[in-house]
């Protein structure tokens, strides 16, 4: 642990007012003598994430998640201590002598400013080049495609030579070592072949962090070459679903929304035509992690996709992935021009002003792509159509929301609302007679909750829960993850509660989710101490020795963390379908909302 005086850090505190900070990630509403916003801790709709001015603190009124500036970034950016301390030191122009840093912190800290630096060094490269005699067909690639000037500036639009090794060269000369650049990855290394640039004779797009640091790089064939993009792979500094293409000039636009589209050159073609709101994901399909990037911004967000049949199921995928975020949506249509850029250059930026007018509700339009999927003029598949239709309406909270839309739905298709409400009553049936899983087999074992001398009061006296073996796995499996990446904690727990968890699964959920949020290290000897008997300690000593060297990659991890998502969701439903003690409707409405997030989860994609 570092040890920054007391004094400095009192002093970072008070130059970094925690309204400014916090406002930087979030929108926040002056009410009253404090700011309101919606809590980026945990999933809501009505704001009730507040921030004193006065106090120098934030407090949730939903979550209960609370602290000063330093345990906003902690939380927020999965920051240590120290490392908050930092950043708010440099944005508040105080200098922290460098000896003060431990070991570790200043290696990780070193690695990530070289990789930056690399990443700036080889932009600058590639920017010179494209402005070279070698980078006249990429400078006359570009201005073709209709860029002026100022835009390829702009974007810092660049060109890699035709040499194999030109950059790796350039870069061995500025002092880099070779062990740094291949983990910078635009460098790489094969067996085969050695040491290699990634980029040979493409049109480079360096892509920017929100801060406009170049974090990596997309590369177009100039032609129509394979593969047409080669893309930097993720690295310290480089997380694809952290970051989206554009952003860094998006974020200060003065409209209301952004507009999302598929590629490099429709965010580029945009911006160039006025749209300074224009942004994409990096060579990625929509994640979670972009959809709570733009909700930082509290803006709306409007689909620009291409017309063709991937761009409108992509747009299918991302719409309820985006509501899901709290962010309002529309669809634009583009028809019949490709994409953004063939259409503004095919007609103009005013014609494109009138789609964003005339742009569809981003609801109605996943209830319209189902309907193209149906002969409405047969009555059979008209009414299988209106079933769908219903499924996709109790996907909605229900309320005011799911009314409105019912409403829209029942007068665009021709049917009474009387009719399609009586639809969805026989799809909401249907979906809650889910067979109820056995939950006691032989192959169980018993876990004892910890909570046992207060179980008193939720009824269940000192019955004890039994946990299938491989339910037990999955929790284990669940935690462990959560250990060794505290980050995930924001993303799940928007989808598991704490009920969800039985018996001591659920204590060391808890005592882990207080330590993650209170921003400490996750330290086994500590966890273990927490825990009085001898299951709990077992039970926190098995999930840090689970092993998962069957996934080495990042995708099986979170594809494995995925699956333990969906096991611990379906195990609640089965466990609510099941509940004897509750009204019916009061089951259904749970069983709804977990079914809710269930389809959130499968729609999503986890990265570890
Ligand atoms: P143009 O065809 O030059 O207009 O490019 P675009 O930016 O419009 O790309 P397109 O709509 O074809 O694809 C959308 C995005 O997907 C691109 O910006 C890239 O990020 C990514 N992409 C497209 N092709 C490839 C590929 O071959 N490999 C990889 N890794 N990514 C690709
Ligand atoms: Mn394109």
């Amino acid at each position: 642990m570092a040890l920054i005086p007391d004094e400095t850090i009192e002093s970072v505190r008070e130059n970094n007012p925690i309204e400014d900070v916090i406002g930087s990630y979030i929108h926040l509403q002056k009410k009253g003598s404090t700011l309101m916003g919606l809590c980026p801790f945990h999933n809501e709709k009505t704001p009730s994430f507040s921030v004193s001015p006065s106090r120098q603190m934030f407090y949730c009124f939903g979550c209960h998640a609370s602290g000063n500036v330093f345990t906003f970034l902690m939380k927020y950016e999965n920051m240590t201590f120290p490392e908050s301390v930092r950043v708010l030191a440099e944005r508040a122009g105080i200098i922290i002598p460098e000896g003060e840093e431990s070991e570790e912190e200043r290696r990780k800290r070193s690695t990530r400013e070289q990789l930056l630096r690399i990443d700036k060094e080889a932009a600058i490269y590639f920017y010179h080049a494209l402005r070279s005699d070698e980078g006249k067909d990429a400078y006359s690639y570009f201005a073709d495609r209709g860029l002026s000037d100022e835009t390829m500036k702009n974007f810092g639009l660049g060109y890699s030579r035709k040499y194999r090794d030109d950059l790796y060269k350039y870069l061995k000369g500025k002092g880099f070592s070779d062990e740094l650049l291949i983990k910078s990855g635009i460098i790489s290394f094969k067996e085969e072949t050695g040491i290699h640039d990634l980029f040979w004779n493409r049109a480079m797009f360096p892509i920017q962090d929100l801060n406009g640091k170049v974090i990596g790089f997309g590369g177009r064939v100039m032609g129509d070459g394979k593969p047409k993009y080669v893309n930097s792979p993720e690295s310290e500094i480089f997380l694809k679903s952290r970051n989206m293409y554009g952003l860094f000039i998006a974020r200060r636009t003065k409209r209301d929304y952004f507009i999302l589209c598929e590629g490099y050159m429709d965010v580029i073609a945009l911006h160039q035509a006025g749209f300074d709101n224009a942004i994409a994901s990096l060579g990625t399909a929509l994640t979670e992690g972009h959809c709570s990037l733009m909700k930082r911004f509290g803006k709306k967000v409007y689909i620009s996709y291409d017309s063709d049949e991937a761009g409108s199921n992509a747009a299918v995928r991302a719409v309820p992935m985006i509501r899901a975020f709290n962010i309002d949506c529309f669809v634009i249509n583009l028809s019949p021009y490709k994409d953004p850029d063939e259409f503004i250059k095919a007609l103009s930026a005013e014609e494109f002003e009138k789609r964003i007018e005339e742009a569809e509700n981003g609801f109605l339009f996943t209830v319209r792509k189902a309907s193209e999927r149906y002969d409405l003029r047969d009555p059979g598949e008209k009414t299988r159509f209106f079933s769908e239709a219903a499924r996709m309406l109790l996907t909605l909270s229900a309320g005011v929301e799911r009314g409105a839309y019912l409403s829209a739905v029942a007068e665009k298709y021709n049917v009474s609302e009387r009719d399609l409400k009586n639809l969805l009553i026989k799809e909401s049936e249907v979906l809650s007679r889910k067979p109820v899983r056995k939950i006691i087999s032989p192959d169980t074992e018993n876990i004892i909750s910890l909570n046992e001398d207060n179980s008193s009061k939720t009824g269940s006296g000192l019955q004890k829960e039994r946990i299938s073996k491989g339910m037990a796995e999955t929790y284990r499996m669940f935690l462990h993850y959560l250990c060794s990446v505290p980050g995930m904690l924001e993303r799940s727990s928007l989808y598991i509660a704490e009920e969800d968890l039985p018996g001591v699964y659920r204590d060391i959920y808890v005592v882990l989710k207080n330590e993650i949020l209170a921003g400490r290290e996750i330290n086994p000897a500590r966890l273990i101490s927490l825990f009085p008997d001898e299951k709990g300690q077992q039970e926190v000593g098995r999930i840090f020795s689970f092993t998962d060297e069957d996934y080495d990659s990042s995708e099986a991890r979170g594809k494995a963390f995925k699956e333990a998502l969906l096991r611990i969701k379906k195990e609640r439903m089965a466990l609510l379908s099941g509940d004897g003690g509750d009204s019916a409707e009061n089951v259904y409405n749970a069983l709804m909302d977990e079914r809710r997030k269930l389809s959130d989860i499968q729609r999503t994609e986890f990265v570890i």
